[in-house]
């Protein structure tokens, strides 16, 4: 066993070890070639391997499926694929949620409390509503001491459109009473250029976090690559499946660090709806299985906005009002 790093400002305990920081190349039997062939195919940790099954790997490494089997069960072991986890255990889990101010009390009580660690917490809506300010605003509270709704943490932001504005940063530091120097250098921006760009991110957050202490992750835009990308009806499988892969590598992300997940979403009018509303967050079925907290924000007589959260099981349905000043979220 390595010895545990000690606790972080912004964590009363370190972060349990990842279990599948061993490298393919690890596993007996693989040379650098077979893992690079998996890697390029998608395979770039342990568990994905772990839980692969043994035809796709035989493909996406060109080799027998007795020696994919092989492999598989290599990595079976090495990963420590557990499965279970004690009532107890995930009880204690719970216990250490933590939550995020968005710094509107009404979209905080549509929340729960705010933005939940565990979990991904989805905005969608048109262009202009909001979506990029929320994730901004956040990524400042998340500094926050806990008395005011933070979790003294860091942020990783990984900004797909190129609207990630380190002046927004400042002026909401302003606003929240945090050196806007300060708040900028504990948010880690990084561009994501394509799809599998923003999928190898998630993984280079992980080693981040083993340094600082992420408690939040943005996506901004989950969706917008994945789209632009994967066009027409044939490719919506393919485009499905990685998505859904983005999303449960975010979701583990989550678990490991005690960490938010804030992700955006671009909307698409659904012509099958002929009454209310007819635009839907993009993603389908894979988002709405995968996200916890999903609040589909509206525009209203400006500066306001409405979010309404759609889709939860445990929370009730309703709607908070908010407004975005120079100053970031307001009641
Ligand atoms: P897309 O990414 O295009 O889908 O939109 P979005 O939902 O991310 O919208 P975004 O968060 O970028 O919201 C843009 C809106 O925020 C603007 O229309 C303004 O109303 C507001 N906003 C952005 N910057 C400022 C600012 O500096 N001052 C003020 N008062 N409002 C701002
Ligand atoms: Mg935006």
């Amino acid at each position: 066993m390595p010895p545990k790093p000690t606790a972080r400002p912004g964590q009363t305990e370190s972060p349990p070890e990842p279990k599948h920081e061993i490298a393919l190349e690890d596993l007996p039997g693989i040379g650098t070639a077979t893992a690079d062939k998996l890697r390029e195919a998608g395979y770039t940790d342990l568990m994905e391997l772990a839980v692969a099954s043994p035809g796709d790997v035989a493909e996406a490494a060109e080799i027998g499926t007795a020696s994919a089997q092989k492999l598989i069960g290599e990595a079976r072991r090495k990963a420590d694929v557990g499965g279970f986890e004690s009532g107890t255990a995930l009880l204690e889990r719970r216990k250490k949620l933590g939550r995020i101010t968005t710094n509107a009390k009404a979209l905080d009580e549509l929340l729960g409390g705010g933005v939940e660690t565990q979990a991904i917490t989805e905005f969608s809506g048109e262009f202009g509503t909001g979506k990029t300010q929320i994730a901004h605003q956040i990524a400042v509270d998340v500094q926050l001491p806990p008395a005011q709704g933070g979790l003294e943490g860091e942020v990783v932001y990984i900004d797909t459109e190129s609207t990630f504005r380190p002046e927004r940063i400042v002026d909401m530091a302003k606003g929240a009473g945090i050196d806007p120097t300060e708040a900028l250098s504990h948010i880690h921006v990084a561009r994501a250029f394509n799809s599998n760009h923003q999928m190898l991110l998630v993984q280079k957050a992980q080693e981040l976090a083993r340094e600082k202490p992420i408690r939040l992750l943005v996506v901004d835009s989950l969706t917008a690559h994945f789209r632009a990308e994967y066009l027409g009806r044939a490719e919506l499988a393919p485009r499905q499946q990685l998505l859904n892969k983005h999303l449960h590598e975010l979701l583990r992300f989550s678990d490991t660090y005690n960490a938010s997940i804030v992700v955006t979403n671009q909307v698409s009018a659904r012509p099958d709806i002929l009454f209310g509303d007819p635009t839907r967050p993009i993603g389908g079925n894979i988002v709405a299985h995968a996200a916890t907290y999903r609040v589909y924000l509206r525009k209203s007589k400006p500066p306001r906005r409405i979010a309404r959260l759609i889709d939860s099981p445990n929370l009730p349905e309703g709607e908070a009002v908010f407004s975005l000043t120079t100053e970031g979220i307001r009641e």
